[in-house]
């Protein structure tokens, strides 16, 4: 198979659909591999890299489009994009079409076979190819809610592990899922006295059988969160309630109650945001202040590190990738049902019952389209 992937254009990504790594892995399986020049840069991998692995530097997306059986991306394609997408062309990217009425037709008018990331899931009912970002934004979330607490950045002046005779930072995690497992972790790592909510029991158990001697949890109750939540010096919102927005867990008078320079991060911003206060930043200008609070709100937090990212993202890719390359789509998915919760779109008709729903329009079963 021709496996193309261009350099990623939506602004402020720099993250590459594939690493050298990933390109020599397909390499190795007898494929062709088409880089668009320069697409590795943003990650710090050169041009260089990819021709060690065995792939072709090619100039432009255009032909790149032209040629490659598949596209291997990261984010959804942009207009500009879509249009280069032909007929029996597989793509292979994150797409969350459900808010997306222009892309979904642009998709279904291409006539593409389109596998979103975002919805390929795993035996434990996890989604495999989402989980790698939430690992990074959570372990960020502690490093820029660190940097917010700075006197400079117009935080509290706290170190999150104190010093000996001073004591740690306060830190409240809200949502113990894996964000918030990651991000507690880390905190704790830098010494700080952290507390995790959550509202699920069998997660509350977990937490405590692996970290019960590392960090506390709490069963996530609003008397529980306001009382944690007045002490803390930071508060990392990492709740999801999948196929819903973030329900708002701190309101806008509760700020009154908290100590002021005290930082916010809302990693849970992509789906609303669970603190009443929060709305979206950029990398460019991450952090605001309200009544005296200071709130990190990015919600693409894993492109401040797009190296790491772009390995983490590779990772959890790379199998589903071989085997589309190998078996093809159709054979592919036909072997594995998580794949097949991938495919969002086929031949001109959208497969994934969900956006269907969103946007009202048809849906036919994944099934069905491999048989198409
Ligand atoms: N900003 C970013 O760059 C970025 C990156 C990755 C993920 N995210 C977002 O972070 C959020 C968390 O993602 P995740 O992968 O950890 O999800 P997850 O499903 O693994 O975990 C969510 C946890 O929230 C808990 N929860 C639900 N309601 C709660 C409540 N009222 N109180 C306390 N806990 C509650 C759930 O029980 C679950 O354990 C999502 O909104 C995700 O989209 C943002």
């Amino acid at each position: 198979m021709k496996i193309g992937c261009p350099t990623e254009i939506k602004p402020q990504e720099f993250r590459v659909g594939m690493t050298p790594d990933a390109a020599r892995e397909a390499v190795n399986n007898g494929h062709d591999v088409l880089i668009q020049k320069g697409a590795g840069m943003g990650a710090g991998f050169t041009d260089e890299d990819y021709v060690s692995a065995g792939a072709a530097i090619i100039d432009t997306a255009e032909e790149i489009f032209a040629t490659a059986d598949m596209i291997v991306k990261v984010k959804e394609p942009q207009a500009v994009e879509r249009n280069m997408l032909r007929e029996g062309q597989l793509l292979f990217t994150y797409l969350h079409l459900a808010p997306d009425p222009e892309q979904t037709k642009d998709l279904l008018e291409s006539g593409c076979t389109a596998i979103a990331y975002e919805t390929v899931t795993d035996d434990r009912g996890g989604l495999p190819l989402l989980a790698p970002m939430s690992e990074v934004a959570g372990r960020l979330a502690p490093q820029v809610g660190a940097w917010t607490l700075q006197k400079a950045n117009g935080g509290r002046g706290v170190l999150m592990g104190g010093v000996p005779g001073v004591a740690p930072a306060k830190v409240v995690v809200i949502g113990g899922g894996v964000v918030g497992t990651h991000a507690a972790k880390i905190a704790a790592g830098m010494g700080a006295d952290v507390t995790v909510l959550d509202r699920s029991l069998p997660r509350l158990r977990y937490l405590d059988d692996v970290f019960g001697g590392t960090f506390k949890n709490q069963y996530s109750t609003a008397g529980a969160t306001a009382d944690l939540v007045r002490e803390a010096d930071m508060v990392i919102g990492a709740v999801l309630i999948p196929g819903a927005a973030a329900p708002k867990l701190v309101s806008r008078a509760q700020l009154s109650e908290m100590k002021p320079g005290a930082a916010l991060v809302d990693v849970a911003i992509d789906q609303g945001g669970c603190f009443e206060t929060s709305k979206a930043t950029t990398h460019a200008d991450p952090i605001y202040e309200v009544d005296g609070i200071m709130h990190y709100c990015v919600a693409n937090m894993p492109g401040a590190v797009a190296r790491t990212s772009t390995q983490a993202l590779g990772n959890a890719t790379l199998p589903f990738m071989l085997n589309l390359a190998n078996k093809g789509w159709r054979q592919a998915c036909e072997d594995d049902p998580h794949l097949l919760n991938g495919l969002n779109v086929h031949a001109g008709q959208l497969t994934y019952y969900a956006v269907g729903k969103a946007l009202g329009l048809d849906v036919i079963s994944p099934s069905l389209a491999l048989k198409s």
